[in-house]
């Protein structure tokens, strides 16, 4: 078996069964285990609940295809270079990655190629030293400006349903310009409500120093000091953990004057029960991340089918009309 000193890899419970019946020697021999195609699942937030959805599916595919998934967080640079040493020392054929920081990609190309790992990256897109996405790494992520346009038309058509004045209203648009497509999906968001004919004077940009909901908060609550005569907020951001934050800040107007828009609709269920400014979320399909990624590498790796270079996802708006029925839909209600 493997080593087992690699504490953050999280193995399937079957073959976690299959290791402590090794260890009472109860006969998982190496062969046993050495048999089985392993790919790594690496990702920048583990304790989410988006990544965890990934995993979730990246594991179905795994499980119905007779092969060892290693679920593995790594939350910078470091770690990044450590789990993938790790993998390779655990016998993994290639992994799918979603990178604490785009800026690693050749460091983590030039790693693939000393193991000779096939790898395909998720979600955010790896960058090369010229700051130009690496395109000879095969990527599945969201068509991040269509999605954030898709945000920018549902808080305009909202906002017209509530009849708000245009001159008391503005956007507050929660951005974190560090990742790419973060950034695409909050100008998205924008381009499309001033297409719409917001003033663009009216919409101000929020920068969150972290992608988190505590650093979203911080964020608008900067915002606000200087706004207090706005009495209607539209509000998005690059993920739901954003707008929650936002819409956490902005609790003192009150529900009714807040129309809140997140993306990726993983995280809003619990919110979308409460009478709160979350008006809904961009859905996007986590089962294509997690599911189809795994399954590209897994054909790599054995059949030498080389996944396509870009493929993207899109979304559909849930709110609290249709967000039990699109969850299920997607295996995601919890
Ligand atoms: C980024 C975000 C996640 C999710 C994915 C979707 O990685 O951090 O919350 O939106 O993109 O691809």
């Amino acid at each position: 078996m493997a080593n087992h000193a690699l504490v953050s890899i999280v193995r399937t419970p079957f073959v976690a069964l299959m290791c402590a019946a090794a260890l009472v020697g109860a006969g998982c021999s190496d062969d046993e285990d050495g048999d089985k195609i392993k790919i790594g699942f690496i990702v920048k937030q583990p304790e989410e609940t988006w990544f965890r959805a990934e995993w979730k599916y990246a594991q179905q595919a795994a499980d119905e295809n007779g092969f060892e998934l290693m679920k593995v967080g790594a939350i910078d640079a470091v770690e990044v270079q450590k789990q993938i040493d790790a993998l390779a020392v655990n016998g993994a054929k290639g992994f799918v990655i979603c990178t604490p920081d785009q800026s690693l990609g050749p460091k983590i190309v030039k790693l693939a190629k000393k193991y000779d790992m096939k790898f395909m990256s998720v979600d955010d897109q790896l960058m090369g030293k010229d700051g130009k996405f690496m395109t000879e790494v095969p990527h599945l992520g969201i068509s991040a400006k269509k999605i954030g346009r898709q945000v920018g038309q549902a808080l305009y058509a909202e906002m017209q349903k509530r009849k708000w004045p245009v001159a008391d209203t503005a956007v507050c648009a929660l951005t974190y310009k560090d990742l790419d497509t973060a950034v695409e999906r909050t100008e998205g968001a924008i381009e499309a409500l001033i297409k719409a004919g917001f003033p663009e004077a009216q919409i101000h940009r929020a920068q969150q120093k972290e992608q988190s909901t505590d650093s979203a908060y911080k964020a608008t609550s900067n915002l606000l000091t200087n706004q207090s005569q706005v009495k209607h907020w539209l509000l998005c951001g690059m993920n739901d953990l954003a707008v929650r934050g936002g819409v956490r800040a902005l609790s003192t107007l009150g529900p009714a004057n807040v129309i809140g828009i997140g993306i990726n609709g993983t995280d809003v269920q619990g919110e979308l029960v409460k009478d709160n400014a979350f008006f809904g979320s961009m859905l996007l399909q986590p089962k294509k991340h997690g599911y189809d990624t795994t399954m590209m590498v897994y054909k790599w790796i054995s059949q030498g089918e080389k996944p396509a270079m870009d493929t993207r996802t899109g979304a559909i708006l849930i709110h609290r009309g249709n967000y039990e029925e699109k969850l299920k839909e997607q295996g995601f209600w919890q």
